[in-house]
């Protein structure tokens, strides 16, 4: 049994080599990108781990069926990225690792409404743009405790964003599609999605991006929030309209934004080697405003995710070598 890492990072490797010595199974790794043409450094390997939020094509599935490579196990958790119909029409299976730390992301999006409730972006802005270092008006916050927080897609990260702005004092209000049957008397559910929008100070979002919310952060949307209101996305980019976001925070619709996930992020994001300087616009606009922290998909970065994403993932290969159907099988 062999198996190849694509798209690794430095702090992965030494992750990847543990486990290959603790499993003794011949673990090679590569910065690469995985496309249709890229497959081809997998040539001779029993199995693929993956992380990377481009798209994962049907023509990457037939050049897999090509080479006779089988399984793709991804380290991360979502899949809105992948065919999944190609994937099975090339008989190609499928692994994700749904939990390596649902803390890391509900902490990152806390940090996020902390660092946009205390005007922190202000604060920076006034040092890095103007070189001065005073107080102003411009840095008065609003307390956690004093502000209703509503989470959209209460599952793992969900809940556990959830449990940190409880234990700030917010009064937490929630909406998901498929409501879990208890709240523990943490939160409550709001009848419609409606009520979350008009009623929050701080919206979280926390579900997968899916057809039916493309987009759905859009003008209408903004226009029916509170004009105070803070919007963390650390879910999915497709899920914002960005033109609609930046109107909205140049408008006043709403008053800031925390923005880990970015609709088109290209390939360029993952390479954690690069020297190029950012160019998307959008991107740019956005590092610039003051009520705006916009950071490159990194909320799951943290040491106890990188290892979980590095065993559960490659976990996951050998059990779909070995014939076992792996919990984790993405159908
Ligand atoms: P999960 O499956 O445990 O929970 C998702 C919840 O969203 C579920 O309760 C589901 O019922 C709900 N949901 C689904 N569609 C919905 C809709 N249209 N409206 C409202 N609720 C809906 O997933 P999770 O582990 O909590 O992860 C959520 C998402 O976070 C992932 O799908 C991924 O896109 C994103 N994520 C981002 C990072 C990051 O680094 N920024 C890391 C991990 C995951
Ligand atoms: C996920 O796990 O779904 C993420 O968004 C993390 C990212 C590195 C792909």
């Amino acid at each position: 049994m062999k198996f190849i890492v694509y798209n690794v990072r430095d702090d992965e490797i030494p992750f990847v080599q543990k486990w290959g010595k603790d499993h003794g199974v011949e673990v090679a790794y590569t910065t690469t990108t995985l496309n249709q043409e890229t497959v081809e450094e997998a040539n001779g390997f029993d199995g693929i781990s993956c992380l990377q939020t481009i798209p994962y094509s049907q023509e990457l599935f037939e050049s897999m069926k090509s080479m006779g490579i089988k399984y793709l196990s991804l380290r991360n958790v979502g899949v809105d990225n992948i065919d999944l119909a190609a994937a099975k029409e090339n008989d190609v299976q499928i692994t994700n690792v749904p939990a390596y730390s649902p803390q890391s992301i509900a902490e990152f999006a806390v940090m996020m409404a902390l660092y946009l409730s205390r005007k922190v972006g202000y604060m920076q802005k006034q040092l890095d743009q103007n070189h001065q270092f005073h107080f102003s008006p411009y840095f008065m916050g609003r307390l956690m405790s004093e502000q209703t927080v509503g989470i959209i897609g209460t599952g793992r990260i969900g809940q556990e964003a959830i449990k940190l702005f409880k234990g700030l004092g917010s009064n937490v209000i929630a909406y998901d599609k498929y409501p879990q049957k208890t709240t523990n008397g943490q939160f409550v559910y709001v009848n419609d999605i409606e009520e979350l929008l008009t009623q929050s100070d701080i919206i979280s979002i926390h579900m997968p991006a899916t057809e039916d919310n493309y987009h759905q952060f859009n003008h209408e949307v903004f226009e029916k929030m509170k004009d105070t209101a803070l919007l963390i996305n650390t879910a999915r980019g497709s899920i914002v309209k960005t033109d609609d976001l930046l109107f909205a925070l140049q408008s006043g619709e709403i008053a800031g934004a925390g923005i880990d996930t970015i609709e088109n992020e290209s390939a360029d994001l993952q390479d954690s080697r690069s020297t190029k300087q950012v160019t998307d616009p959008d991107v740019i606009k956005l590092s610039m405003m003051p009520n705006v922290l916009i950071t490159p998909h990194s909320a799951f970065h943290t040491s106890e995710a990188v290892r979980n994403m590095i065993d559960i993932s490659l976990s996951n290969l050998v059990s779909l070598n070995n014939g076992d159907k792996p919990k984790d099988l993405v159908d």
